[in-house]
């Protein structure tokens, strides 16, 4: 019971973080980057990174640990569309983040070259779209949670 309690906790409160990460890294990656505003964006980018995989664990571990116990996610489709829905996210965040890092290292190698308008344009995109599957992430999990 209070494994569920704390586990149902730390799973709120690292979604919520994640999704105010998301939020900030899109006000952050903006046109006129400089090269201290592509390092601090970068640092950001580690850490969202960090916090989704403590989603995974505890999410996991809800799963395993929780109050319904695991055969109750198995059978449920909203729980795998919720998973699919997780990993969509997860392969949107790929070439954002390796393009940030390109971006970095050339920007620290050559002194005065920023990314370009359109390039930073084309990372917000799918920044945005990982934004609208999050929400859809919790439509699924609310539907999950009730046996649909
Ligand atoms: C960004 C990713 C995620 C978001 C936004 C999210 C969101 C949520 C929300 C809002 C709830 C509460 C649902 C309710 O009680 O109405 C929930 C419950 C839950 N989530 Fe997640 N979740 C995420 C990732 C994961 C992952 C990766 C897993 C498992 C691998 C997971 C497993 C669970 C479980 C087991 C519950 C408990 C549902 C129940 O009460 O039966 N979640 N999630």
């Amino acid at each position: 019971m209070l494994v569920d309690l704390v586990l149902a906790i730390l799973h709120h409160l690292l979604v919520f973080s994640l999704f105010a990460i998301l939020a900030v890294e899109l006000v952050w990656l903006k046109r006129d980057l400089s090269l201290p505003g592509l390092q601090r964006v970068g640092r950001l980018d580690m850490i969202y990174g960090a916090v989704a995989g403590a989603v995974l664990v505890v999410g996991i571990l809800r799963v395993f640990f929780g109050l319904k116990g695991y055969e109750y996610y198995v059978s449920s489709h909203s729980f795998w569309a919720k998973m699919a829905a997780f990993a969509v996210v997860g392969l949107l965040s790929i070439p954002p983040t390796l393009q940030m890092i390109r971006w970095r290292k050339r920007a620290e190698a050559e002194p005065g070259w920023l990314p370009s308008a359109p390039e930073v344009a084309g990372a917000r995109r799918y920044l945005h779209i990982e934004a609208a599957v999050f929400l859809l992430i919790l439509v699924f999990a609310a539907a999950m949670a009730r046996g649909y």
